[in-house]
């Protein structure tokens, strides 16, 4: 397989935006991506989504969208893992690069949650249609009930699980392109609304719209364009059940210790050696699991690293310096498309407020549903 590299990117801000369509938004993206790279034309398209039919009544997106760039003709395809739709875009061009079938191939992704839409519904199908869903539980009754599990087994606290929210927001607040730009506190959290307990409106990312794109491109192409790139230095991909009940252990997310394995080998580096995280932290849970699952600390220890100020900017290892799901938004088909873009601008040294002291190498970590999938790429600085 041939080198690969991320050679430009652009997203819309994230937020409830009632003044741009599906296609407004991703062409927003997709151009300010093709800006940025300076390349005059792509080989091909790939464009997470999760459920734009359900969201706004559109399907068959990927013609629509290669359409409306005015690039008739050029392949492109819709792809769909619930909210690693985004992930496997990226992983998608990757693959379509490293085979040497293409040179410049865009991997974007969108959702437009905020038309009208039964957005929890529309969010339920990712779960268990049959065993989950059908009885009436939601996302955050999902996470809710994997809340529980860590708590009982390990004692993690509320006060923790706030702390993630606080962490994320503080990021948030330095990032303009986030839908919830304001700094909360532990006691703020703690006292929001009840969503499904033990989690709390403040442990939930939002409904959002937006989109976000980037340009994947042979090591030869990103030579010549002169400009900064990175080098995806993996590409990693694991399921698992979608319904909690096939697992063994709620307290944990199989999929991401898996696809996270996969991509230490590939990359041949150790977590210590990943200088900056981007993290699915759809649920303020979600992103303590996933610190115990990508190996960052023991089982059991992440609400105690986050509340000692591990995760930070400024700390050992900074995770979702964007402000993550929580406080950047949860535009579900972009999510994974938006992680990769902040890894990118860290190692450009490019992120502002937000940046990582020499950060190297980076590593984005995006999930479907309640772990049924997860994509991680790991990054690594070039220029
Ligand atoms: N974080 C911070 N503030 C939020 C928020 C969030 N996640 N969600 C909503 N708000 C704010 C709104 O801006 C609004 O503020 P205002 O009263 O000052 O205008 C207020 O809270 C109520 O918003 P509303 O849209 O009525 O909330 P809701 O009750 O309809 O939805 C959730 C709240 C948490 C249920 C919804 O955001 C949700 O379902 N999130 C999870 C999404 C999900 O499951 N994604 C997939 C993950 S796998």
């Amino acid at each position: 397989m041939r080198e690969v590299a991320i050679v430009g990117i652009g997203m819309t801000p994230f937020g409830e935006l009632w003044q741009d369509s599906l296609r407004n938004l991703f062409a927003k993206a997709a151009l300010a991506a093709i800006d940025d790279a300076g390349v005059d034309h792509i080989d091909g398209m790939y464009i997470g989504a999760m459920s734009t039919g359900l969201f706004v009544g559109q399907e068959h997106i990927a013609s629509l969208m290669a359409d409306y760039l005015g690039m008739p003709g050029v392949p492109a395809a819709h792809v769909e893992s619930a909210c690693a739709s985004g992930g496997i875009a990226v992983r998608q061009a990757f693959f379509e690069v490293a085979s040497g079938a293409g040179e410049i191939i865009l991997a974007g992704g969108v959702e437009k949650m905020n038309d009208g839409a039964d957005t929890t519904y529309v969010l339920a199908t990712a779960a268990d249609q049959e065993y989950e869903a059908f009885h009436g539980v939601t996302f955050p009754g999902l996470y809710a009930m994997i809340a529980r599990a860590h708590i009982h087994k390990y004692g993690t606290t509320r006060e923790q699980l706030a702390d993630v929210a606080v962490k994320n927001h503080e990021n948030g607040f330095k990032n303009p392109n986030a839908q919830f730009r304001m700094k909360i506190d532990r006691e703020t959290v703690m006292n929001s609304t009840m969503v499904a307990d033990p989690l709390r409106l403040l442990d939930c990312s939002p409904v959002t719209d937006g989109a976000a794109a980037v340009i994947v491109a042979s090591m030869d192409v990103a030579k010549k364009l002169a400009r900064p790139y990175v080098k995806i230095k993996a590409s990693a991909m694991a399921t698992d059940s979608l319904a909690l009940h096939s697992r063994k252990d709620l307290a944990a997310l199989p999929a991401v210790q898996k696809a996270a394995e996969r991509a230490y080998k590939q990359a041949g580096v150790t977590p210590d050696k990943i200088d900056v995280m981007e993290v699915h932290d759809c649920f303020t849970i979600a992103e303590l699991v996933v610190m115990e699952e990508l190996g960052l600390v023991e089982r059991g220890k992440a609400g105690a690293a986050v509340s000692a100020g591990m995760t930070r900017l400024g700390g050992k290892i900074p995770v979702n310096t964007s402000g993550g799901l929580k406080s950047k938004g949860h535009p579900v088909g972009a999510t994974g498309v938006a992680q990769v873009i902040e890894i990118v601008e860290q190692l450009r040294g490019a992120a502002g407020d937000r940046q990582v002291a020499n950060a190297g190498l980076g590593l984005t970590q995006n999930m479907g549903g309640s772990g049924g999938s997860c994509v991680i790429h790991i990054l690594e600085a070039m220029s």
